[in-house]
């Protein structure tokens, strides 16, 4: 069996929920904590838990304050970025251009980018159709120009896709989680469009949108559902360890 990815994106702050010991072979794990904290927690983390940022910038240098690059990141061993999620597309105003130059500065620098795609509830009251349309639309203009650097043998492997429906994530009003079953479909859906539309084969899809240690298995279950993006349940250390252990 492929090893599940399990990504924990702390968001906006600072937890203690990191595991000494992933203890769990059939994972890859990764914590994304704030900026400000990736040396600290890099110090704390065994080697084989992965370490990842939750954003970048798409130049590598240069008069953008408050900016930080794919490189400056690699260096201080990042392994993993998280690109085009939905609360920097609604907060930051990230548009799926932007979102397309932070995928390839990314990947060019070698990071593995993880890109969140997704549909709000307005969109997903419209339908299945409507729902599959847009995120169609998002993962052509996000992977526009890309799939050379996506198909390039060093960085196979380097691009892991992340279904978040926007009204499952757990901090948003009525937060709750998609059904496996649908989250099942538009994974299966967002699969068949990559190989269809860009020939990219094999990549991995997770689902993000409050996983917890309870819900998790009734997702990873699934062979097509190649791991999770866990946002609020990754600052509780006893929900990191069930979430950790009920992988096998
Ligand atoms: P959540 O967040 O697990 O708290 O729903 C997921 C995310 O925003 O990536």
């Amino acid at each position: 069996m492929d090893k599940k990815i399990i990504i924990f994106n702390w968001k906006m702050n600072l937890a203690d929920s990191v595991e000494s010991d992933n203890g769990n072979s059939n994972i890859e794990m990764v914590v994304c904590p704030p900026f400000t904290h990736i040396e600290k927690v890099k110090k704390l983390l065994p080697l084989k838990i992965k370490l990842g940022a939750q954003n970048c910038f798409w130049e590598n240098s240069g008069a953008y304050t408050g900016e930080i690059s794919p490189t400056m990141l690699k260096k201080l061993g990042v392994e993993y970025v998280i690109v085009g999620h939905s609360e920097r597309r609604k907060y930051m105003g990230e548009t799926d251009e932007m979102i397309n130059k932070k995928v390839s500065s990314g990947l060019k620098a070698g990071l593995k980018v993880i890109l969140c795609v997704g549909e709000d509830l307005t969109i997903r009251k419209r339908g299945q159709e409507a729902t599959k349309g847009f995120v169609k639309k998002q993962l052509e203009k996000d992977l526009k120009n890309s799939k050379f650097l996506i198909l390039n043998s060093k960085l196979r492997n380097h691009l892991v896709i992340a279904y978040e429906p926007v009204w499952a994530i757990s901090t948003n009003k009525d937060g709750r989680p998609d059904t496996p079953e649908n989250a099942l479909e538009m994974i299966k859906f967002i699969k068949n469009t990559l190989n269809s539309k860009f020939q990219i084969h094999n990549l991995k899809v997770l689902y993000g949108g409050s996983v917890n240690g309870k819900n998790i298995k009734s997702f990873v279950k699934y062979k097509e559902i190649d791991g999770a993006l866990v946002g609020g349940a990754s600052l509780k250390k006893d929900e990191v360890k069930k979430i950790i252990n009920s992988i096998k």
